[in-house]
């Protein structure tokens, strides 16, 4: 008889259950996504439609870069819904600047207007760390390329397609502290602070390259993949930065904000960390590749930002899908590839998509995961720190005190830790591969009050 209040109820019920699911941070209400480099310096590297099909049936990868404009790749990927970087190669930039920008509405004619929208390319990228090369003509040319081609775009009806060009941290003359950091003074006037008007007005976002892999030493490796550390306190700020990655962001923020465009998005063109390196060199092997990318993945998925920029979002993409067998340089160079040629995870991120098929995995006995007999003391303490470091595992049983304290052995302890990761991530084969150390079996581990889920 009074259905009013009832009403008026049931509406503010509803408003709760919104604001619930609205707040929810993505990392973890959202499926994770991630975009990745494809490059294609390798004489061993699959048709470019597997690799589109393999990327939208297996994969969280919901975008891609290309480092050219290569048709049969930007056309693989139409129907699949990724997003496409295109880039220009660096020595078109001068003609692409020509005021009459008749060469840019060529390049657009030519290299976007025919694939799109079946292929979804989102962004051109104008050359690829033009101020690395230092070459006068490139750095000169890059911004009125950029005006260009995003005035050729908008009048081919392509105004969705944004402009922008990646950028090297040797942009930055000063890095650290982050609140302390500028542009190389020649270039801050006259090539950035344009840029960032550009970009601005066009809504693109300023691309860079950050790799705290370069940047590392001994001492702050666990700094560099986000594991455990006291940090790096900015003495102006008075904000510990407890990972690389945050630092370089807010430099680059701080060199944007001091021009005054703190307001233009921030992209990660590339950033990763490769699995083998100069014989000797730490910090590179499986383990650490997968902590840095998985706590990478989980970082710009979090939206909870930086420091200086809270709860920004980063577009990202890992460098890079596959070992590039051809790519010259050092041994480092050929190993950043998160996937071999026939598509097997060189380590797992948790990149793959749980469920391939709509399958659910089969129901069976019960598995668990432990450290293979003979595993080195160096790869079960590697298997310790990875699974205990990405914020899926509790590790309190293993510490001293816990119930599998004993027996103290890095055997024990990386079985325990090994199988609570095994369990964590979704209990499938390659959960427990941890580069060859890690044995499924059928017989349960626990023992006392030490309990192996
Ligand atoms: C194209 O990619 C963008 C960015 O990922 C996405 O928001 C959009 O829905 C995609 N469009 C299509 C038609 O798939
Ligand atoms: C960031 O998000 C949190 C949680 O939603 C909110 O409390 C905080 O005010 C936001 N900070 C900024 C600067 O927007």
């Amino acid at each position: 008889m009074e259905p009013p209040p009832m009403a008026t109820k049931t509406v503010a019920l509803l408003v709760v259950v919104v604001i619930v699911v609205v707040s929810e941070a993505p990392g973890q209400g959202k499926a994770l996504s991630i975009g990745v480099n494809y490059g294609t310096l390798g004489d061993n590297l699959p048709p470019p439609a597997q690799v589109a099909a393999f990327l939208r049936d297996r994969t969280i990868i919901d975008r891609v870069k290309l480092f050219d404009s290569n048709p049969d790749l930007v056309r693989a990927f139409a129907l699949t819904g990724i997003s496409v970087t295109v880039t220009v190669p660096n020595g078109l930039i001068p003609s692409l600047a020509d005021r009459r920008g008749g060469a840019a509405a060529a390049w657009v004619a030519a290299n976007v207007a025919p694939f799109y929208p079946a292929t979804n390319i989102t962004l051109v990228s104008v050359g690829n760390e033009i101020l690395a090369t230092g070459d006068r003509a490139l750095v000169a040319g890059l911004v009125p390329a950029m005006r260009r081609l995003s005035a050729a775009l908008s009048a081919a009806g392509l105004r969705r397609v944004r402009v922008s060009t990646p950028h090297y941290l040797g942009i930055l003359a000063v890095s650290w502290p982050p609140s302390a950091a500028r542009f190389r003074g020649g270039y801050e006037r006259r090539v950035f602070a344009p840029m960032l008007q550009l970009l601005r007005e066009t809504r693109s976002p300023f691309v860079v390259n950050p790799y705290p892999y370069f940047g590392y030493n001994p001492e702050t490796l666990n700094y560099a993949l986000f594991r455990p550390n006291p940090g790096m306190r900015d003495p102006f700020t008075g904000i510990t930065y407890t990972n690389m990655f945050d630092a370089q962001l807010d430099a680059v923020y701080s060199a944007m904000n001091r021009l005054g465009y703190g307001d233009v998005a921030i992209a990660v063109g590339e950033t990763g960390w490769p699995t083998a390196a100069e014989p000797g060199q730490i910090g590179v092997s499986a383990a650490e590749a997968a902590s840095y990318n998985r706590n990478l993945i989980r970082k710009v998925n979090s939206a909870t930002g930086t420091p200086l920029m809270p709860n920004r979002t980063f577009e990202a993409y890992l460098f890079a899908l596959f070992n590039e067998n051809l790519k010259p340089g050092p041994i480092a160079e050929r190993n950043f590839g998160l996937f071999r040629p026939d598509f097997t995870p060189v380590y797992d991120i948790g990149i793959l998509k749980n469920n391939p098929s709509g399958r659910r995995p089969r129901r069976g006995r019960r598995k668990w995961c432990v450290a293979k007999e003979g595993a080195s003391e160096a790869a079960l303490q590697a298997n310790i720190n990875y699974a205990c470091s990405n914020g899926l595992v509790d590790c309190r049983p293993i510490q001293e005190g816990g119930a599998c304290f004993l027996p103290n052995t890095l055997q024990a302890h990386a079985s325990y830790a090994m199988n609570a990761f095994f369990r964590a991530s979704g209990h499938r084969r390659f959960h427990c591969d941890f580069a060859g150390t890690g044995l499924i079996t059928a017989a349960n581990p626990s023992y006392g009050n030490c309990q192996f889920r």
